[in-house]
């Protein structure tokens, strides 16, 4: 299959209706988007993204006035309609009571709850307004490997796969969607930290907290808890405050990731400054995946990433590179 790079929305909605799939940009990272409601375009993005079927997926709307119909509005906890409100559209994926006659048991691996998320870059709001049924749409990354920013990431990665990339250019925030749902006592709960930071919906809902160990362990409340993600071919290991030691390094096959100042006795080539001189959050957040791909596609022996503050967007960043290393 010939996979096209264009901006053609209507073409993008007329594929999607016919059940194929389409790349789609959004402001955290591109999507792999097909039908959300048949079957056949559901076990397509499964069978492209290599990804089991016990693994959910996010339903993409253009606005919260589509939501009823697909989630039971009236067991929507309160929190969940003030973090809308604050948030949507944006990088705000909410777990929420699911009309389970309309969104099929493979949106949500059999889950109660379905993943509704509702973007804010405007060629997918076009998008989605052209359409009378929400998209389906995981990161458009085989499955395990570094999420794609740019269209080049994925013609890279799933190309001859899919007919179209519909290109948005670069991926403003960089990283995925803060997932969140809600406890027993109608709380938020960070599933996944992303780029809504906790202290973000803290200063809405200010007892939003993020789960316990026990409750991460559970798997049915864990769907698709991997053992790595996120990750480069080249193995990764972390540096920094709290981290061992690195070993002995050949210059010439090591590669390396860091925040703010170069890594030393390392040619510049070989390395990426996430935000130079600034150790800004939100640019290394923005520049994180197209580094890991320039890095990885360079072929070397191993790579080390700098840990960063666990404070704001550092604990997504960090959960992110945890998993990029903990692939063996
Ligand atoms: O930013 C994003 O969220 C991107 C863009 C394309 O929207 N999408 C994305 O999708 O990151 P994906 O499939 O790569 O990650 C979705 C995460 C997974 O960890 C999945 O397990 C979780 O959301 N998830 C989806 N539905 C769920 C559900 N019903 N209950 C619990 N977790 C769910
Ligand atoms: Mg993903």
């Amino acid at each position: 299959m010939n996979t096209l790079l264009g901006t053609d929305v209507a073409h993008a909605a007329d594929l999607l209706r016919a059940g194929e799939l389409v790349a789609i940009p959004t402001e955290t990272v591109y999507g792999l988007a097909g039908h959300g409601l048949r079957q056949d375009s559901l076990h397509r993005i499964f069978a492209v993204k290599g990804r089991p079927l016990t693994n959910p997926l996010i339903l993409h709307f253009a606005s919260v006035e589509q939501l009823p119909g697909y989630v039971r509005f009236d067991a929507v906890p309160a929190a969940a309609h003030q973090l809308l409100a604050a948030f949507s559209p944006g990088p705000l994926t909410l777990l929420l009571p699911r009309e389970p006659a309309v969104v099929p048991d493979l949106v949500t691996a059999g889950l109660p709850d379905v993943a509704v998320r509702i973007p804010a870059h405007p060629l997918v709001q076009e998008l989605l307004r052209q359409l009378d049924f929400p998209l389906a749409a995981p990161s458009a990354n085989p499955f395990g490997y570094i999420s794609p920013t740019r269209p080049e990431h994925v013609l890279g990665q799933l190309g001859g796969q899919i007919p179209y990339v519909l290109d948005g250019g670069p991926c403003q925030a960089g990283i995925e969607s803060t997932v969140v749902g809600f406890g027993p006592d109608g709380e938020p709960v960070v599933y996944r930290p992303g780029a809504i930071s906790l202290e973000m919906l803290r200063a809405v809902v200010p007892a939003t907290r993020l789960r316990s160990a026990p409750e991460k362990a559970r798997p049915a409340a864990s769907p698709g808890l991997l053992p790595y993600h996120y990750s480069p071919h080249t193995p990764l290991r972390l540096f920094g405050p709290g981290q061992a030691a690195l070993p002995a390094f050949d210059p010439a096959t090591t590669g390396a990731l860091t925040l703010r100042e170069p890594f030393p006795n390392l040619p510049a080539a070989q390395q990426v400054v996430l935000s130079p001189g600034r150790g800004d959050l939100a640019e290394a957040a923005h520049g994180l995946y197209a580094a890991l791909h320039y890095l990885d596609a360079l072929d070397l022996q191993q790579l080390f990433a700098e840990r960063l503050p666990d404070t704001g967007l550092g604990m997504a960043l960090n959960e992110r590179l945890e998993k990029a290393a903990a692939r063996k």
